[in-house]
């Protein structure tokens, strides 16, 4: 695909070749994020950073991501805080916000939201999570991470073996992973939820059609015996229609030490986008995990930021600028 001035709203509109590319880019922005050097490639650009719906990491690291490029942000968060609470449509906030804006991150409950900002929007718009439908820039940096998870056992995506747990009806993260998963080959995925909240058939078709194996099951020890990566996900409960639903779901799958050890391989890694929910009720991803090395899914939140600065500098189109626009660091960082 042609990167500069285009929109990132779906894992639809890649092919392999960019992927390869946006990770190469990413690479290439390590030492930046690591603060070991800066650049002021975007000096003088501003990113609008739309968040109307939560968000932490997701937003900060859009907002660090077009920082630490030399840019600036400006943004707006909660849907109740904005214009759109007074009535106005996406098109009018979209032709007004993009005139402030070299570029747009945002995120919506709604889905399809995004793409209908983007159509009326001047600047390109970068989907940050459209209700239960894509998360493209999370599917980025999850396969970033499992590509360096896997580096070491010198295992690649092609062949990836990987069970999906939770909420695979609403999540997002795992619609755009699995949609990801089709420009690879071989792929073997064991998606694992209550039957209510199992993956949307139409996303399972698409994986058959690109010649994966994927099995179904309401079952998490069985399913997590062989496999690369094992996915956590949360329950979405914004999306029910009433809490008591969400419980009847929550903690179904709880991933601790002692599940790890029987069941999983002993270099199985770990990953959830998160946030994990870690109340007593859900427990999904328990903390006695936390000191497993196989555990990534703080290094999966770090991916975040070299992701996001990779796609910011293809879509402006300084890629091959960044090192020129390069500086020392001044002040002490952990990680020089
Ligand atoms: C996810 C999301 O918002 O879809 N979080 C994230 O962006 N890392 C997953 C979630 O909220 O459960």
């Amino acid at each position: 695909m042609k990167f500069t001035a285009s929109h990132i709203l779906s894992i639809a509109q890649f092919e392999r070749v960019d992927i390869e590319h946006i990770f190469q880019v990413a690479d290439r922005m390590r030492p930046y994020a690591n603060r070991q050097k800066l650049t002021r490639v975007l000096d003088g650009a501003i990113l609008g950073n739309l968040f109307f719906e939560p968000s932490t990491r997701t937003r900060i690291s859009f907002g660090s991501a077009f920082n630490l490029l030399g840019g600036e942000v400006r943004e707006t968060t909660g849907l109740s805080n904005s214009a759109l609470a007074k009535g106005e449509s996406l098109q009018d906030t979209a032709r007004v916000l993009s005139g402030y804006s070299d570029v747009i991150a945002m995120r919506h409950p709604e889905n399809g939201s995004v793409a209908e900002f983007a159509s009326a929007s001047r600047v390109p718009v970068v989907n940050g999570g459209d209700g239960s439908n894509e998360h493209p820039t999370q599917a980025l940096l999850d396969l970033y991470t499992i590509q360096s998870e896997l580096k070491s056992q010198k295992r690649n995506i092609d062949g990836l073996r990987i069970a999906m747990i939770g909420d695979l009806r609403y999540g997002r993260t795992v619609h755009s992973l699995c949609r990801l998963l089709c420009l690879f080959n071989n792929v073997k995925a064991v998606l694992i939820s209550p039957g209510e909240l199992k993956m949307p058939d139409a996303i399972v078709e698409m994986m058959e059609s690109a010649g994966h194996e994927v099995v179904i099951s309401d079952q998490l020890e069985p399913n997590i015996t062989d496999v690369d990566i094992v996915y956590s996900t949360r329950i979405q409960e914004e999306r029910f229609q009433s809490q008591q639903e969400a419980d009847l779901y929550r903690g179904r799958f709880r991933l601790n030490n002692q599940i790890y050890t029987k069941h999983c391989q002993p270099n199985t890694v770990i990953m959830h986008p998160l946030p994990r929910d870690s109340r007593v009720s859900a427990n999904e991803l328990d903390v006695d995990l936390d000191a497993n090395p196989n555990l990534a899914i703080f290094r999966q939140a770090d991916n975040g930021i070299v992701i996001r600065m990779a796609l910011f500098a293809l879509i402006l189109d300084v890629a091959d600028q960044v090192d020129a626009h390069a500086r020392p660091v001044n002040w002490y960082t952990p990680g020089r």
